[in-house]
């Protein structure tokens, strides 16, 4: 390349006052400067000016908070079930569910392009060590549910994880160490998010991270529509015969994988995307709520919440927004597939945060208060589109324990805690016994719930205080 500026550049970077991003260009090699106009030649400038033009934090028509004081509960909810008709019912679900798994009609969809931070953790946060025993990863613990699924249907269940540029590499280096966990090989379809770039707030304009470098993040997890047509794996679904997803995030390793009670409810309800919830344990838990809104089911992320909303509470006293979203979908592979372009894409969230950057002079600039606007994507937001929407409650402490913070709630010791006493309480429903306090895990493949421990137990089995289940 010459050492002029690319032509081609100049005239649209001018139109859209960006023309600092070649200021160094200069100073750039060869090399550098094919990735800067790579990076430059991926920014769609006029979307950006449309998305800082808008005023709310989403680019939907009304401001969330204004959605927020609107809402009531969702109607069309499976609450836990409780009398022997709902049992039955969440039965049959089950029955049907493991129909559709077994006739090849369920994917498995994991989001793992986030980059963790809250943790602290310097790798993709799917290769954080959290069995309580074993100390095997969230990427193994997830895994290997899909692989006892999979042998449970007799059928390979397709697996697509999302990356981003961060955790790609390491992620795919990973699962080939580990033969992906046990997949059957043909199973597993990495997609690499995109990007968006961080604008400056006051100026609009683009920041850099290094000279000729924009300062780059992924682009939400509703990036992952485009990610999956781009890799053509739509096409890659319809061949296999997949019609539903099964969707989840890697920071939940409690998350019961291809629910067969979910997909099956799902299928029933003539759902196109369902979500399960949880009650949240107090107004202030950092979860996205789902409520209705004009008649339509939605999530309002917990940043987009007022906190007087998220206290209200009903004649009962009990939260009205308890319906804290767990993050784990099905879709219709068609809704997918409709949202993916042109005029259904979904809208663009704005977030106000604090952005390192390369100043005029080539330093090094690191705000102390939020000083540029990041965009990203919500996969949630596909919920307002969706013809038909189910909201499934499921039980905390069977189905939800996040890894989110280093310490604390929702952390790798809450995590531990609660899959110990999870497993405890299988392995003592089958009758063993143990010394109290034990350490148990027990791996998915040796049994994915406690029906399955019940057949692999004898009654009155003795353990002792480390006790680790598995193959
Ligand atoms: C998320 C949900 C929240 C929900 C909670 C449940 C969002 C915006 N909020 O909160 O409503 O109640 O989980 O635990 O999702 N990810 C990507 N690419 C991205 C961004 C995220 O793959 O660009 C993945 C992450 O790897 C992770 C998941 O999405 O698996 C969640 O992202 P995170 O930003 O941690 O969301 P939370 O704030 O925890």
């Amino acid at each position: 390349m010459s050492n002029s500026h690319p032509t081609e550049l100049i005239q649209p970077l001018q139109q859209h006052n960006q023309q600092h991003l070649l200021d160094s260009w200069d100073e750039l090699n060869p090399s550098e400067r094919e990735a800067l106009v790579t990076q430059i030649a991926a920014v769609d400038f006029a979307e950006i000016e449309r998305l800082l033009a808008e005023t709310g934090t989403a680019s939907a028509a009304e401001q969330p908070e204004a959605r927020a004081r609107r809402a009531t509960r969702p109607r069309n909810l499976v609450r836990l079930p409780n009398s022997p008709q709902e049992i039955a019912e969440h039965r049959e679900a089950a029955r049907q569910g493991e129909q559709l798994l077994a006739d090849g009609k369920v994917g498995i969809i994991l989001v793992a392009g986030g980059q963790g931070s809250r943790l602290g953790f310097d790798h993709p946060k799917g290769m954080f060590p959290i069995g309580p025993v074993s100390d095997n990863t969230l990427f193994q613990l997830l895994i290997e549910q899909a692989v006892a699924r999979s042998r449970r249907a007799r059928v390979t269940i397709p697996y697509y994880v999302m990356t981003s540029d961060a955790t790609h590499e390491e992620t795919v280096s990973f699962f080939e160490q580990h033969n992906d966990f046990g997949l059957d090989e043909t199973a597993v379809r990495f997609f690499r998010q995109g990007n968006m770039p961080a604008v400056d707030a006051a100026t609009g304009r683009l920041l850099l991270a290094a000279p000729g470098r924009l300062a780059l993040s992924p682009d939400g997890h509703g990036g992952m529509l485009a990610a999956l047509q781009q890799e053509q794996l739509f096409d890659d679904m319809r061949e296999r015969g997949v019609e539903f997803l099964f969707y989840h995030q890697v920071d939940n390793s409690t998350a019961v994988v291809c629910d067969p009670v979910f997909l099956g409810l799902h299928a029933a309800h003539g759902s196109e995307m369902s979500i399960k919830v949880v009650a949240k344990r107090s107004a202030e838990e950092r979860m996205g709520v789902v409520v209705d809104v004009d008649g339509k089911t939605q999530i309002i992320e917990y940043s987009d919440m007022p906190a007087e909303v998220a206290a209200m509470t009903d004649d009962a006293g009990d939260l009205l927004h308890w319906a804290g979203s767990t993050a784990i979908h099905v879709f219709n592979r068609e809704l997918l597939e409709r949202l993916a372009g042109g005029e259904h894409a979904l809208p663009f969230h704005k977030a106000h945060k604090q952005v390192e950057f390369i100043d005029h002079d080539g330093q090094l600039q690191q705000p102390d208060k939020p000083n540029a606007y990041k965009f990203e994507r919500f996969i949630f937001d596909a919920l307002t589109q969706a013809r038909k929407a189910l909201v499934l409650e499921a039980d905390r402490a069977a189905e939800f324990s996040p890894v989110k913070n280093a310490a604390g709630a929702d952390s790798p010791e809450t995590a531990r805690r609660d899959m110990i006493a999870l497993h405890a309480g299988w392995l003592r429903r089958a009758g063993a016994t143990f010394p109290e306090g034990a350490a148990v895990e027990i791996s998915p493949l040796f049994a994915l719930d406690a029906d399955e421990l019940n057949d692999k137990i004898p009654a009155g089995t003795e353990f002792g205080r480390e006790i680790h289940l598995h193959e």
